[in-house]
């Protein structure tokens, strides 16, 4: 018996085939465009996603007799908007989780409803990426879009009703809409007053294993394939990576970089930067988000350095390069933790006449460690140990840096991820309860001296920020 996990990313979906203790069979991936642009656009098309779901599905199951695969689950990137109207067309592309021209939305929810409300009715503030925030944003500039909008889906919710002709959500992704009452897992009737929405606009919501349909017979895999209601990928990732219990740590450096911390109950964080959210396992984490990480590194080396050979310019680290004076601000795409900025963006400071490439790479990866670093300082208690997951994760370098600016060992685990968890989780609709137990691959220890200098390092970092933020601003 088989199950599918399918981890709709933001450059590409991964499909993976598990066999019934949830070891890997096979797996594809299929790329799309994201139409990216300076003033913080970041869409995507779901036919573009549809299409390399339903080529990657076709691979992945050739050659499988019917009712071979039992289940299917779906874990996808976070808090895009996808409208559909009446006749379930989409209307117009899917807004993404790393869309930065909301500030405007963003600011009326936070100062004019207020955190401290927000925060009672969701667990969590608005951040631009968020999806409520998004809807504002189509309601003032594209009336004639919100009027013909008759639902809304999440990615993966989107793909899911493609699969199954079903149209609803899961709790771990409901919780990035900011109308989610997270606390207590339904729908906030008030959030929506607030915002002007009709509840019937929101699917019906299900915890992450919940079986919400069969797979469509056309898509050839036989009768009864059931699919549940899959999670974001960050739940799915912990499911995945086996990050259920309190006290543990999963980072990924995906196209964004997230701190996960499961927690048993619900979790009101001192800092509301921290989202708050449902986990995929029937509890609660914590998350703080950096909207680039492995990005931001992909930008540097394939748009800036023309190649595709990641460790051309990525030498080992030392403390001579670790105590480097160039210092990279990773705000390519504005920053969600914990500076809740859409209008910031990047920058390299401190570049002299003997910066080289090594220099600029090592100063990306550093900072976007020091920016993970600004999400760690949130969790309470901090953290004692962390898995780290994501493409990122392939770096040796960049393992050793962030073991160095975390102060804290780092271990890298075989697993996939994100399509791992969503496998699981459609196993559990399915009436199976699998153990993932990933190997560790390395670990990375920091060492006193090279800690110590990013210790300081880090200190200078984060006067970075607070003196370029207002060259930002509109009125600058
Ligand atoms: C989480 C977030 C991102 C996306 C992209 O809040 O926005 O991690 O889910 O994968």
């Amino acid at each position: 018996m088989y199950f599918i996990g399918i981890d709709l990313g933001t450059s590409s979906v991964k499909l993976l085939l598990t066999d019934e203790h949830m070891h890997p069979v096979r797996q594809t991936t299929r790329s799309y465009p994201l139409d990216f642009s300076a003033d913080g656009k970041s869409e995507q098309n779901p036919a573009d996603w549809w299409r390399a779901v339903k080529e990657g599905l076709h691979e992945l199951t050739a050659g499988l007799a019917p009712g071979a695969v039992a289940a299917v689950g779906v874990g996808g990137q976070m808090h895009g908007l996808v409208m559909l109207d009446e006749q379930n067309r989409v209307i117009r592309p899917a807004i993404l989780w790393n869309d930065a021209r909301t500030g405007k939305q963003t600011d009326y929810l936070n100062q004019t409803v207020g955190k401290t409300t927000l925060q009672r009715l969701t667990g969590n503030i608005a951040f631009a990426g968020f999806t409520a925030t998004k809807l504002l944003w189509v309601k003032e500039h594209e009336p004639q879009h919100f009027a013909r909008c008759a639902k809304i889906c999440l990615p993966k919710d989107y793909v899911n009703y493609m699969l199954t002709g079903v149209w609803a959500t899961d709790v771990s992704d409901a919780s990035g809409t900011l109308l989610f009452d997270v606390s207590h897992r339904r729908w906030s009737a008030e959030m929506l007053q607030i915002c002007g929405l009709s509840p019937e606009l929101l699917p019906p919501v299900y915890e992450s294993a919940a079986p919400i349909g069969t797979l469509k017979p056309e898509l050839g895999l036989g009768e009864g394939v059931l699919v549940c209601a899959g999670a974001g990928d960050n739940a799915a990732a912990a499911i995945g990576t086996a990050t259920v219990r309190a006290g543990q740590c999963n980072l990924s450096l995906g196209t964004s970089g997230t701190v996960f911390v499961p927690t048993d109950e619900f979790v009101k964080p001192e800092n509301p930067a921290l989202h708050s959210f449902c986990h995929a396992n029937g509890k609660y984490h914590l998350m703080g988000c950096i909207l680039s990480a492995a990005s931001a590194n992909k930008w540097l080396v394939e748009t800036v350095f023309e190649t595709a050979d990641y460790t051309k310019y990525a030498p080992a680290l030392t403390e001579q390069r670790a105590s480097g004076s160039v210092y990279f601000m990773p705000y390519l795409a504005g920053e969600r933790c914990p500076h809740n900025d859409a209008a910031v963006r990047g920058g390299f400071v401190g570049l002299s006449l003997s910066t080289g490439r090594a220099e600029l790479q090592t100063a990306l990866l550093e900072g976007v460690s020091f920016a993970i670093k600004d999400c760690v300082r949130l969790i309470p208690g901090g953290i004692q140990a962390a898995t780290v997951c994501g493409g990122g994760a392939k770096s040796e370098l960049w393992v050793h840096i962030l073991a160095n600016v975390l102060e804290t060992e780092i271990s890298v685990i075989q697993s996939e991820g994100p399509a791992l968890g969503a496998a699981v989780l459609a196993a559990g609709a399915a009436g199976f309860q699998p153990l993932v137990r990933p190997a560790i691959v390395k670990t990375a220890q920091p060492s006193a001296s090279i800690a110590a200098i990013y210790r300081q390092k880090y200190a200078k970092f984060r006067t970075l920020y607070p003196a370029l933020k207002y060259f930002y601003k509109e009125e600058a």
